[in-house]
């Protein structure tokens, strides 16, 4: 049996049941998110940092832009008044969308990742805005994630898209679904899937630096399954978190799982967007190098690799341009933690801020290294050259051998030769 015996079903289409994660900041990419819609199941990108994505691949000028209007607040530590431009916001999320759905070419379809924790200054109007947009833009689902989104959506109820778009939620437990769930059954707008997502899982996780390792996802996405057939609720449950080989996926595809999310897999890929020799650095990277630390100022749990560049620099904030993590009131960790070092230094020695990281400038130079706990073993899933680097798959032979292989075998792609 391997995963092609199995379909999703959702909305009334069916998918192969394979879902790439979102991986921001421009990590799944318009491209990776792409070839998993050609081949019939689901990519993700991902709308973290959205304007600077689009400066990025479309050649806009939104980070530049913000940053000269708030350019006189570069050395106060206080950003309250450092707000984004909600058109601008929306602008940029069409663009960004408009520019990966009008490629699609498969059976497959094309959702959005939507963290609630890129809280941009004005937490919900922004939140509610980056939904509607992508709505607008004609994006097939949206997956909640990186939050409770207990008003999510309440934000966008009178969409006219709201009730036809595919609707997702991602989760840790079964209370925060059935908070959730309380709120989504007075709006009479349930769920379309439900993403589990375990302790072994990249980004941001519902699981702490010490408690990790005393849960896993076989457990809670168990717990979910029957609490869903208590409920009598026929909604797919979908599983994330260390799902290495097609037979992990068959594995909880034979207990009822609707389709399961992956990405690490994918980190690597050539469609990925981390810099070739970011890739290197996964491809070489020990389990004793994968760790989950509090640096993130988003106040979750992160995992990342211990040598993430990020890790040891202290630049200034960079709000006036990114301050996509700004809480209400122009908040952020980082910009405490900075200025209180800045007080702290000695003469002539540099600045070190222990503790928080600029998330947002680390995110978008690929400087944090953040990776699923099984990205040490991505070393079995391709070829070491002749000059000692490894090389780089293709997407597409990664989402085949999820869902053809059988007995845990990770199928190698063919040898290239060296550039
Ligand atoms: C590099 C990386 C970045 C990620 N970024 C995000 C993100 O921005 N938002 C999110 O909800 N999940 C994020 N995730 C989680 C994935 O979408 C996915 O659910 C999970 O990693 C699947 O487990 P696996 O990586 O073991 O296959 C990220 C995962 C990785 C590996």
């Amino acid at each position: 049996m391997n995963v092609d015996n199995f379909r999703l079903q959702l909305g009334g289409k069916e998918y192969v049941p394979i879902i790439i994660g979102g991986m921001g900041v421009n990590i799944s990419t318009t491209e990776l998110a792409l070839v998993a819609e050609k081949l019939g199941g689901i990519g993700h990108i991902s709308d973290a940092e959205n304007g600077y994505v689009c400066d990025r691949i479309l050649k806009t000028s939104f980070v530049s832009q913000k940053r000269k209007k708030y350019a006189r607040f570069i050395n106060n530590p206080d950003k309250s008044e450092v707000l984004f431009d909600l058109e601008e916001v929306a602008k940029a999320q069409k663009l960004y969308i408009e520019h990966t759905v009008s490629k699609k070419t498969g059976n497959g379809a094309i959702f959005l990742n939507c963290m609630e924790k890129l809280t941009m200054n004005n937490a919900s109007e922004t939140l509610k805005v980056r939904l509607s947009a992508a709505m607008d833009a004609g994006i097939d689902g949206l997956t909640l994630a990186a939050g409770l989104n207990l008003r999510t959506l309440d934000l966008i109820q009178d969409h006219p898209r709201f009730r036809d778009v595919k609707i997702g939620l991602i989760i840790s437990s079964v209370r925060a679904l059935s908070i959730f769930l309380k709120r989504a059954v007075r709006l009479n707008r349930l769920p379309d899937y439900i993403i589990v997502e375990g302790p072994l899982a990249g980004g941001h996780l519902g699981f702490g630096p010490d408690d990790w390792h005393t849960f896993d996802l076989k457990t809670i996405f168990i717990e979910v399954l029957d609490f869903m057939k208590k409920e009598a609720l026929n909604i797919p449950v979908i599983p994330a978190g260390g799902i290495f080989t097609g037979t992990d996926a068959v594995d909880y595809l034979r207990m009822g799982a609707g389709a399961v999310q992956v990405a690490t897999r994918f980190t690597i890929t050539k469609e990925s967007g981390l810099p070739n020799e970011v890739k290197q650095h996964y491809l070489n990277a020990r389990e004793e190098d994968i760790v989950i630390n509090m640096a993130s100022t988003t106040g979750y749990p992160m995992r990342m690799l211990i040598n993430s560049p990020t890790l040891r620099y202290a630049i200034k904030p960079n709000c006036e341009g990114l301050g996509y993590l700004l809480e209400n009131g122009g908040k952020c960790s980082y910009i405490d933690a900075y200025y209180s070092a800045l007080a702290e230094r000695k003469p002539g020695e540099p600045i070190v801020v222990k503790e928080k990281t600029c998330l947002c400038t680390g995110m978008a130079n690929y400087d944090c290294w953040t990776c699923g706990h099984t990205t040490y073993r991505l070393k079995e899933t391709t070829n070491r050259l002749d000059n000692g680097k490894w090389q780089i798959p293709k997407a597409e032979d990664i989402f085949l051998d999820y869902q053809f292989s059988r007995d845990h075998a990770i199928r190698l792609p063919e040898p290239e030769p060296l550039a």
